[in-house]
């Protein structure tokens, strides 16, 4: 059946939009859902047939875990169980781009192929407020992974979903472009210790000042036969380009993704600005669509000047990291 796509910020469509989402949702379909981070590839998380359809349409290896998005932290605790910490995060960041991993609630009806047979939990209150809609009409929780192809760049617009998925996506929830524009940061909240699983949309510091405490960072992907967080594989978000890493110039062929107000000197086949100005959350919100459009400019590199690691830099720095990362062959 066709994709049918709805233009959420047109108030005419937007109460159809929902309906055609949750009945959906309910028959077990897929969905293109917006959040403030990148578009998700939403499926009813009770569900393992519907839940087994995004990894289908993914094309995504079966032991990756996926986020249960929910409506709110009372939701939430019907599915994990949450600390002191888990709840002061919650509390302070929900809804928002955090994505908690805590110990699973015995009966919690999420299937088990949404947590890849794991004993715990990713749980996320997203702020999109069509999301949130969404949440509350359908009821049970969505599980929701980034609506790419498998290792390819996350979408951060309705667009984006159409091009990955095409016809493997029944209905789209057009809200126009993310704002946060990276995946949400994932915290581990398993022990007495928190672990930064995946730096986000939330930057260390903030996260750190809640919870009271240093945040470990994520061993995740460091064993690709069992990853803890295994979205965190070596390579993902990849371009068709070549990625170069903390460029000073530009090669010939090569395109060019800058930062800051003094792009470095050459000729680059194409060029982007994720901030002329120097800021990081806007360089977040711009680095996918970015770099998607210099991968349709056909170089056969993109350049990546340095980008600073403080807050969302640590996100961007991680996303590139896996951009640039050898990645096997096709
Ligand atoms: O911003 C986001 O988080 C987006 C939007 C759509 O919400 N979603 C997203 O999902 O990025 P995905 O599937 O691309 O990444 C989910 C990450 C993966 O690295 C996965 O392995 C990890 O979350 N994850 C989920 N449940 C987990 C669990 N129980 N333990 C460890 N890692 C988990
Ligand atoms: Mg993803």
């Amino acid at each position: 059946m066709a994709t049918r796509v709805f233009r959420m910020r047109e108030p005419a469509e937007r109460e159809a939009g929902i309906e055609a989402a949750v009945a959906a949702l309910a028959a077990g379909g897929l969905v293109g859902l917006p959040t403030e981070t990148v578009y998700g590839l939403a499926a009813d998380a009770t569900s393992g047939r519907a839940v087994a359809r995004i990894y289908d349409a993914k094309g995504r290896p079966s032991f990756n875990p996926l986020i249960s998005h929910v409506e709110s932290l009372e939701a939430a605790e019907r599915h994990g169980v949450f600390g002191p910490a888990a709840r002061r995060l919650a509390e302070a960041f929900w809804p928002g781009p955090l994505t908690l991993v805590v110990p699973r609630r015995p009966g919690s009806p999420i299937a088990d192929l949404a947590t890849a047979g794991l004993d715990t939990v990713g749980l996320r209150v997203p702020g999109n407020q069509v999301a949130r809609a969404l949440l509350a009409r359908f009821g049970r929780p969505v599980a929701a992974p980034s609506a790419n192809r498998s290792g390819r760049i996350s979408p951060t617009s309705a667009e984006d979903v159409v091009a990955e998925l095409g016809e493997r996506v029944d209905v789209v929830l057009d809200d126009g472009p993310t704002p946060v524009g990276v995946e949400s940061a994932i915290v581990a909240c398993l022990g007495d210790d928190l672990q930064l699983l995946r730096p986000g949309g939330v930057a260390r510091a903030d996260l750190e000042r809640v919870a009271g405490m240093p945040l470990l960072s994520g061993s995740a992907g460091a064993d690709p036969e069992r990853p803890l967080a295994p979205g965190l594989l070596a390579s993902h978000y990849a371009p068709h380009a070549r990625v170069r890493l903390d460029a000073t110039g530009v090669e010939p062929g090569e395109a060019l993704l800058a930062f800051g107000p003094a792009p470095p000197p050459g000729e680059p086949v194409a060029m982007r600005n994720l901030s002329p100005s120097g800021d990081l959350a806007e360089a977040a919100a711009n680095l996918f669509r970015h770099l998607r459009e210099l991968d349709a400019a056909g170089a056969a590199g993109i350049a990546v000047v340095p980008i600073p690691a403080e807050g969302l830099g640590e996100a961007i720095r991680d996303r590139l990291a896996r951009a640039a990362a050898p990645r096997p062959a096709t």
